[in-house]
């Protein structure tokens, strides 16, 4: 079966991308990454690319006066390398509508809160100062509302009591690891569609709750 081209969005490190990177490097994968692109050029994702093999390019937001026109260069260069699916992993630009139109259910980003709670920056912090026990991750498709749209794959953590945002952040990060992956196994096998703005997924059951403080019991 051919495998699913992905297309890949970045900004930062690059941690995410890495996931898929080591995702797609499995026997069993069902998916190919075709392209990684960077809004800018010193982000160290780029290397990742490189050092996997993996066709990479920045494409400098900043050198271009329209942001249509910064994001018809990134569909252009998609379009060109046969792209499918596109992931935004840390990727820190706002989307037009029409960028998100033309990829519309085409385009999942990974945002580390558990939606529809705490939407944009800061999540972390946000969550230890609104004293909530679980936090988390999700992967969703892309809508023109920020952090908005149907979701796909979410992990829950536990706050613990000592946590700093930035613990917080890294316990977070690794279930973006799993969950990121997942959610791009699933749409390339076509088991995630989209029915009134939620996701239905074709998936084994549930694993077990995860409850913070644990009972006793
Ligand atoms: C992740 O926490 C992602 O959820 C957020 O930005 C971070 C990117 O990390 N949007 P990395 O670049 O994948 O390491």
């Amino acid at each position: 079966m051919a495998r699913l081209k992905v297309g890949v969005l970045i900004s930062g490190s690059g941690t995410n991308l890495q996931a898929l990177i080591d995702d797609c490097a499995r026997a069993d994968a069902v998916c190919e990454i075709a392209l990684v692109l960077s809004n800018r050029a010193d982000a160290f994702g780029l290397t990742r690319a490189a050092e996997a093999g993996l066709p990479h390019r920045a494409i400098d937001h900043q050198e271009y006066d329209a942001r249509a026109d910064f994001e018809r260069a990134l569909s252009a260069a998609l379009e060109a390398s046969g792209v499918e699916l596109v992931c935004l992993a840390g990727f820190m630009r706002v989307l037009t509508a029409a960028f998100v139109e033309r990829w519309r259910d085409r385009l999942i980003n990974i945002h580390p809160s558990l939606l529809p709670a705490f939407k944009g920056l800061d999540t972390h912090a946000r969550a230890i100062a609104a004293g909530v026990r679980i936090a988390g991750c999700t992967v969703h498709f892309v809508r023109s509302e920020v952090d908005n749209g149907p979701i796909i794959a979410q992990a829950a953590v536990p706050v613990l009591p000592d946590d700093t945002a930035v613990s917080l952040a890294a316990r977070v990060l690794r279930e973006e690891h799993r969950c990121l992956p997942l959610a791009v196994r699933l749409i390339a096998q076509g088991r995630v569609s989209v029915a009134g703005e939620r996701c239905v997924i074709d998936a084994a059951g549930p694993g077990g709750a995860l409850v913070n403080p644990a009972p006793d019991t």
